[in-house]
């Protein structure tokens, strides 16, 4: 049955999104945790999962970076294990996101779920993203400050913290309880007991990432070989001065490059469809011909979207996992990328075209889709 998430998006986004944080009371009612700590515990020993085992003894902060080959001495209070892009490793935990595709994807980052034990928790920390905190196992007291300019300090060099804050958010969350925090909140939780939190992050790059991504583009692509030019040139009395006129020609120059759309969208593209954190991608094995792939759609079988992967349709180009994915069938390329899940009669006109069950073959082949048991 699909999880049920109660909340009044229009409503949320327009008096909190981006504004202020909000504790949702109950808004998955009878919340089930998909993961137990022994689960997260083992995800934090794989190598391809990026986590963290944040510790405090009498004030001392203490932060590692997973894979982890034990737990063994740790005592019963006082550390977190936190691991990021769950959604990409555990399939019952990736449920949890599901109900938030009311969002667009490209903003999504991923699930983090952390475990905590009585006095653990990574202390008072100010985020860059948006966060809705599910509140799992266990009871948690979180607090939430206004979003003043505060001192940031590293108690650790694995941690920024900040300094203590007045909260204007006090309150212990219960199993199902969400807390959103917009960017720039500073937030903390304390527990008394052992608790499960599972933050589903949403990601707005900043320009010093948007301009890197696109120089990289540029870069790749062989854009922006014309060279500055000034064939109407004149004596200069001050040989050591550039102009004001120079400066705008130079930073024209630079915008002209942004102001190219084709370019401008199949950067933007291949930029937010690049994942952050690794997938579990697996190729088929054996791999599919295109007949089989058919023949599985038309016999019911759900053809299902590797959790994590982005597709994404942008202003009507389509981008998949950071390259651009030019289809057979432009209206069965945006089932793709509106559903994780398609089946037969989603796909319409475009199973009578070979070529696109031949290109779907491929994406099937490549790990990217896979048929549901
Ligand atoms: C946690 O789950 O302990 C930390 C979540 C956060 O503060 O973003
Ligand atoms: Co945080």
């Amino acid at each position: 049955m699909a999880l049920q998430l109660n909340i009044n998006w229009p409503e949320f986004l327009q008096t909190y999104w981006q504004k202020k944080p909000v504790i949702l009371k109950n808004a998955f009612p009878n919340f089930v945790d998909p993961i137990t700590p022994d689960e997260l515990a083992g995800l934090a020993m794989e190598p391809e999962v990026d986590s963290r085992l944040v510790s405090q003894v009498d004030g001392k902060w203490q932060a590692s970076h997973g894979p982890f080959t034990q737990f063994d001495d740790l005592g019963e209070t006082g550390w977190s294990i936190l691991c990021q892009a769950v959604n990409h490793w555990h399939m019952p935990s990736a449920e949890l996101v599901r109900p938030f595709r009311v969002l667009p994807e490209w903003r999504l980052d991923d699930l983090m779920i952390s475990y905590s034990v009585p006095g653990g928790g990574v202390g008072p920390h100010i985020d860059n993203y948006d966060v809705f905190i599910i509140q799992g196992m266990g009871r948690r007291r979180w607090r939430v400050g206004d979003a003043l300019p505060m001192r940031q300090f590293c108690p650790h060099p694995a941690l920024l913290h900040v300094d203590p804050f007045e909260p204007i958010i006090d309150e212990e969350m219960a199993p199902g309880d969400i807390l959103y925090i917009p960017p720039g909140f500073p937030h903390d939780g304390y527990t008394f007991e052992d608790t499960l939190n599972y933050s589903v992050g949403f990601r707005g790059p900043n320009g010093r990432d948007f301009l890197s991504g696109f120089a990289d583009y540029a870069l790749e692509n062989d854009l922006g070989g014309v060279h500055y030019a000034d064939p109407d040139l004149t004596v200069r009395e001050h040989a050591g001065r550039v102009e004001g006129f120079e400066l705008d020609r130079a930073r024209e120059m630079m915008i002209d490059m942004l102001r190219q759309p084709e370019d401008f969208k199949q950067w933007f593209g291949r930029f937010v469809s690049t994942p952050r954190h690794e997938l579990d991608v697996a190729p088929a094995e054996p791999p599919y011909a295109p007949e089989e792939v058919l023949d599985a759609l038309t016999g019911g079988e759900t053809l299902v979207r590797l959790s994590g992967l982005r597709v994404l349709n942008v202003d009507g180009s389509f981008f998949i996992n950071g390259e651009a994915y030019r289809p057979a069938d432009a209206a069965a390329a945006d089932v793709l990328s509106r559903y994780t899940e398609v089946t037969h009669d989603m796909l319409g006109d475009a199973l009578h075209n070979p070529a696109f069950i031949a290109e779907l073959a491929g994406l099937i082949n490549q790990g990217y889709w896979y048929f549901d048991e």
